[in-house]
């Protein structure tokens, strides 16, 4: 039986990734900081599917997290086949009047402890000739967005980091595979998490399933993609980001923003 280790396992697409991969099969590490919330997905899906679930309680964006998450699963004898990088967090607003600390935190969990816990899973798989990676990056990479600024930019450094290791990785033939998801809008708490600066409505239309995102970047990941961006309408907008030049793109985004951020 492989194993999945998921990061933000506790809610919205990552607790979707959990679902899924438990019907298929696969034994999962959930991480995340609410560690009783785990300890209730963890004992409904492995009664619902007869799997065995491990839980890591862990704050990513505490120094050193990715090693010590990493040790731990060492010191548990968990092999991880198959790692998504999903935890991550918005903040939305004007960037000088953000906390400075709150961004600090989000460029933390949304890059560095993304881009750690690849180097040290990959390490592993690489040696074994098998795994796969699933960044989670989002559609907010593929264009500057005013008012989202620097998660926007955590998640372009997320989608060029992962395109880039997938090339790395397939020219080296090493048999393991990176994944970079580019979600739209998708309804999860984070669409209105009080935690995170304004709130930014979008037409319910608009919204994806959770449900369909994690479902499409499973698949993606395991035929071995380098991107998938989940829905038409999403990857018609990816595709028109690369007619404009980019201050032309931040300038439409800051309107729209502008005009649906409360
Ligand atoms: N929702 C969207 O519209 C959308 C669109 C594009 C991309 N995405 C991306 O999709 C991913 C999942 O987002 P979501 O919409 O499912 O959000 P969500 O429902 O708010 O879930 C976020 C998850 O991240 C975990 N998390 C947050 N901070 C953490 C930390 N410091 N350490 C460990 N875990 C932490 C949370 O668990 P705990 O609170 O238990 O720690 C939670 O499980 C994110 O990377 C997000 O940027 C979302």
């Amino acid at each position: 039986m492989s194993t999945a280790l998921v990061t933000g396992a506790s809610d919205g697409i990552g607790l979707e990734f959990c679902k899924i991969l438990a019907g298929r099969g696969y034994n999962l590490i959930l991480v995340s900081r609410r560690e009783a919330l785990l300890h209730q997905i963890s004992s409904d899906l492995s009664t619902e599917h007869g799997i065995q679930c491990t839980v890591i309680a862990a704050d990513l964006a505490k120094p050193k997290a990715a090693q010590k998450l990493f040790e731990a699963t060492q010191q548990k004898g968990l092999q991880v086949d198959f790692l998504i990088n999903n935890a991550g967090l918005l903040h939305n607003g004007f960037f000088t009047e953000l906390d400075l600390k709150a961004q600090e935190t989000m460029m933390t969990v949304n890059m560095l402890a993304l881009t750690s816990l690849t180097h040290l899973y990959a390490n592993d798989m690489t040696a074994r000739n098998s795994g796969h990676i699933l960044n989670v990056a989002s559609l907010a990479a593929w264009a500057p967005l005013p008012n989202q600024n620097i998660y926007a930019a955590t998640k372009a450094f997320v989608l060029s980091f992962t395109q880039a290791l997938h090339n790395e990785l397939k020219a080296a033939d090493t048999g393991v595979t990176a994944t970079a998801l580019c979600p739209g809008y998708t309804d999860t708490r984070m669409m209105d998490n009080p935690d995170q600066g304004a709130k930014l409505t979008v037409p319910a239309g608009m919204l994806q399933s959770a449900q369909d995102v994690a479902e499409q970047g499973i698949n993606a990941c395991l035929k071995g993609k380098a991107t998938v961006i989940p829905g038409i309408s999403n990857r018609m907008t990816a595709w028109i980001t690369h007619l404009f030049p980019k201050m032309t793109l931040a300038n439409i985004a800051g309107r729209f923003y502008r005009k649906n951020m409360a």
